[in-house]
């Protein structure tokens, strides 16, 4: 980030403020109001941020009016072939660079060194209600991570950062299993030291004992895929609020809980399951599509069409046509015939062409086409919001480093615009 020449002015009543204006590498510029309210005791309002750069940072561009994303300056589309793994764009995004082989093969085996939980921890599986949304479980589980690993609280040192976020990225995907396993009261099954990252986790959703799941090379890379296109996207919502508590000096685990359940809402990544839950009812013969398009358009209903939409991409989420391709991929080699993919198409056809979504640029987001992929691999609808956790993880890793890194990093304590009583009297409760 560089300061340009330039100079924003503000003009209320006779004061005239002079701002400097700050530019990005790809030309954004951005007006810098950090000493605004200490010097001039005037705040700005952006109630949902929408305006406003929280941070400047090096790890994810996104150009939502052209649809571009690229992770470290790398674009999205060069992850999809050919194929590398989630764990090199999750050391890339943490670190800033590919890592080398050595560094790639160290960085695996702390995974695999850590991909079991404490048997206490595993235990505590049993105590949450058995039908417990499995994001539910997947934030408390992540928060009680700090709880044996104590050590990693402070984070003072390099090598003990690697070895906490080596740490969480891998038991992230053993309690997403065992977050599966506990909601269908199935045993929960170890993990296998031989198996990848990818293969591991289908492994421990979907074998029983003496029965080994076994992993077609097209639904691991199917897998693969589902977690690198998920895993960064700049200052959304859950990373924003990864920033926000890890501002705090909160420790990683407790900051990226605080990620997941952000994510959890209907309106960041608990989208992708009211899209399939929208499909499921159009197939069940419960709507029509274009009762979907008129409901979404009216502006008394609530409704929304889920997976359309986003607050930076006013142009087509590239995460969506990667994945829709890679269904359109699967489904043929696999032989599938999901009726649930033709009544997506269809849908997005009618939004495409109807003005309503013109207008405000509505373009399919990742979470349109990621369920119907996640089907394919046969993910239940319940983890497809931890599957995009899982994803993100590596994101909320690295923003959460960058933050600690910057020593000029203050605590995010945004204002208000106080808009209630004036000084008001307690009146005793029998006198009310
Ligand atoms: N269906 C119908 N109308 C929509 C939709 C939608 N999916 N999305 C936006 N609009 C309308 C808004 O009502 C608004 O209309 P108006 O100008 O007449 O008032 C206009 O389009 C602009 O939308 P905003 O609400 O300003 O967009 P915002 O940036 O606040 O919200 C959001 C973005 C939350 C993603 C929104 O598009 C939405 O709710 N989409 C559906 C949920 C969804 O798919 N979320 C996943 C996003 S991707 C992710 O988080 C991983």
């Amino acid at each position: 980030m560089q300061q340009t020449d330039e100079k924003a002015t503000i003009i209320i009543g006779d004061q005239q403020i002079e701002l400097p204006v700050l530019i990005g590498t790809e030309g954004h510029k951005s007006i810098d109001i950090s000493r605004l309210f200490e010097e001039y005791g005037i705040t700005t309002f952006d109630p949902s941020l929408g305006s406003t750069s929280m941070c400047q940072s090096t790890i994810t561009y996104i150009d939502g009016d052209k649809g571009i994303l690229r992770y470290r300056g790398i674009p999205i589309e060069q992850f999809d072939r050919p194929k590398p793994n989630f764990i090199e764009v999750a050391w890339l995004l943490i670190f800033g660079y590919l890592p080398t082989r050595q560094e790639l093969n160290e960085f695996r085996d702390l995974l695999t060194a850590n991909e079991m939980l404490h048997e206490e921890l595993r235990d505590q599986f049993n105590n949450v209600p058995p039908k417990s949304p499995p994001m539910a479980i997947l934030s408390a589980m992540l928060s009680q991570l700090a709880c044996y690993y104590e050590k990693f609280l402070p984070l003072g040192d390099d090598d003990l950062f690697i070895e906490a976020a080596g740490r969480l990225i891998s038991k992230a995907r053993t309690i997403a299993a065992y977050s599966y396993r506990r909601s269908k009261g199935l045993p929960y099954i170890y993990p296998d030291p031989a198996l990848r990252y990818c293969a591991n986790f289908l492994h421990m959703m979907f074998s029983i004992p003496y029965q080994q799941y076994i992993i077609g090379e097209e639904i691991e890379d199917a897998m693969n895929l589902v977690l690198i296109l998920h895993a960064d996207h700049e200052q959304n919502c859950s990373t924003s609020a990864v920033r926000v508590v890890g501002s705090a000096k909160a420790n990683l685990f407790a900051s990226c809980a605080a990620g997941v359940s952000a994510l959890w809402g209907p309106l960041h990544g608990g989208a992708n399951v009211e899209v399939m839950k929208m499909l499921e009812a159009i197939n069940s013969g419960g709507m029509d599509p274009k009762d979907c398009i008129n409901a979404a358009k009216d502006k008394d209903n609530p409704y929304k069409l889920y997976g359309f939409g986003h607050r930076v991409y006013k142009n087509y989420d590239p995460r969506a046509k990667i994945l829709r391709a890679a269904a359109d991929r699967v489904f043929a080699r696999q032989k599938i015939n999901d009726p649930l993919l033709d009544i997506a198409r269809q849908l997005e056809e009618y939004a495409l062409n109807d003005s309503y979504f013109i207008d405000r640029k509505l373009y399919p987001n990742v979470d349109f086409y990621s369920g119907i992929l996640l089907r394919a691999i046969g993910i239940p609808t319940n983890m497809f919001t931890v599957i995009f956790a899982m994803g993100r993880l590596p994101g909320w890793i690295a923003q959460w480093k960058e933050q600690h890194d910057n020593t000029t990093q203050k605590i995010i304590r945004p204002r208000q615009l106080y808009v209630g009583k004036k000084l008001n009297d307690y009146v005793p409760i029998g006198e009310r």
